[in-house]
């Protein structure tokens, strides 16, 4: 039998398929600090994280495609690391950080999309949401990384119009202009 995890008072616990008629009786809301804010919620244990961040806060800035962790579309920063929210159930998000695009950029463009603007490191931009928090990501983890070190971690990150011309020039120029490096 597949079990579903869902939480009550803290602790996981799991539930079979036949279980699920009861799913009224767990305890439903998640708290966490979203673009800064801290949010209680009510949510379906079914759902995911970017249906929460989509339909139900409408930040559609982070997308959806392929549902299933291969073309980071719906990255988001979770505690400081990018992960996907397709795969991400909301009530995992409990007493957590996320952020999302909006969250990187509420006054002006964060430096990192600004270099991917200027180099034409978009076309249809559906992808671009998730390769900037990406890379704010990589850089948090590692704040003085390589073009390489970036390329890598971008490696989750699929782009079907670019064709990653400008997206690795755009790399490029990020682990020159973004990066802290280090005092000898
Ligand atoms: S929509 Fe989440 S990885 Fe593609
Ligand atoms: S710019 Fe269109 S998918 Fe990347």
């Amino acid at each position: 039998m597949f079990p579903l995890l869902v939480k009550k008072g803290g602790a996981h616990m799991s539930l079979s398929k036949d279980s699920l008629e009861n799913i009224e009786e767990v305890d439903s809301t998640v708290s966490f600090v979203l673009n800064g804010e801290v949010m209680t919620l009510n949510v379906d244990p079914s759902k995911r994280l970017i249906e929460i961040i989509r339909d139900d806060l409408n930040l559609t800035g982070t997308k959806i495609s392929c549902e299933i962790g291969r073309c980071g579309a719906c990255m988001v920063l979770i505690n400081g690391k990018p992960q996907n929210s397709c795969l991400t159930m909301a009530y995992q998000c409990e007493g957590k950080s996320v952020v999302t695009i909006e969250g990187l950029s509420k006054e002006k463009l964060d430096p990192v999309q600004q270099i991917l603007l200027e180099e034409g490191g978009l076309q249809c931009g559906y992808c671009t949401s998730g390769m900037v928090v990406s890379v704010k990501g990589i850089l948090k983890q590692c704040p003085n990384a390589s073009f390489e070190d970036l390329r890598e971690g971008l490696s989750g990150n699929l782009c079907r119009c670019t064709g990653y011309g400008g997206i690795l020039r755009s790399l490029e120029r990020i682990s020159k202009e973004c990066t802290v490096k280090k005092q000898e």
